[in-house]
């Protein structure tokens, strides 16, 4: 018989280009154990949102209005993964931090991609330009990307997969951003996304 694929859903917030990253290697075949069934964002302008429509995946915005609603908003999250029957969680790019209510839920069931090596430039503060801005301040000569579980620790859950790159004299944050993103998260991520689906998809 035929095993199921495992149900991935993807939260974004902005650009969407890890989210590109899946779906290209969705269609490549380098992911083949699960499926990109749902997309969800916090951010009704993101492009990642666009993105996933262009590649005909349900997209939804849940917004999240006010720090106070930080409850119902993972209920909204919760309601919409599991009438998709979701297996896997993947944030790529997803720029607000779950409860322990949340990710207790989805034990070693949802990954995060950040733009360094952990544990250097992570944890609460470091997203996006500003992971990179810290490492050029810090004057490291090498940076990367990190895939790991994610548990209530913001970035402290098990590490998955990492990949470095080299930082060049001249970087701005928009740069080095880019040269880990080419080099590294457009990589890793569609990686440890399918050894993760094929792990799940043979337990169930
Ligand atoms: C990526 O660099 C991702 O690693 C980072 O935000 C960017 C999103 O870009 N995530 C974090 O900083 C999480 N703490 P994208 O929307 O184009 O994928």
């Amino acid at each position: 018989m035929m095993k199921e694929k495992t149900r991935i859903a993807v939260l974004v917030s902005g650009g969407g280009t890890n989210l590109q990253a899946l779906i290209d290697a969705q269609n490549s075949g380098i992911i083949h154990s699960g499926e990109i069934s749902l997309v969800i964002s916090n951010n009704q302008n993101a492009y990642a949102l666009t993105r996933a429509r262009n590649a005909g995946i349900k997209a939804l915005y849940i917004s999240k209005k006010e720090s106070k609603a930080q409850e119902a908003f993972e209920t909204a999250i919760i309601e919409a993964l599991e009438e998709n029957d979701i297996d896997l969680i993947v944030l790529a790019g997803f720029m607000s931090i779950l409860s322990e209510r949340f990710t207790s839920r989805y034990d070693h069931r949802i990954l995060n991609i950040h733009p360094s090596l952990i544990p250097s430039f992570c944890g609460q503060g470091y997203y996006g330009l500003k992971v990179h801005e810290a490492a050029l301040e810090k004057g490291v000569k090498v940076t990367g990307a990190t895939v790991h579980f994610v548990n209530e620790i913001p970035d402290g859950g098990e590490i998955i997969a990492q990949k470095a790159v080299e930082v060049e004299d001249g970087d701005t944050p928009e740069i080095l951003q880019r040269r880990v993103m080419e080099q590294a998260e457009w990589i890793i991520l569609p990686q440890a996304v399918e050894r993760i689906a094929d792990q799940i998809s043979n337990a169930n």
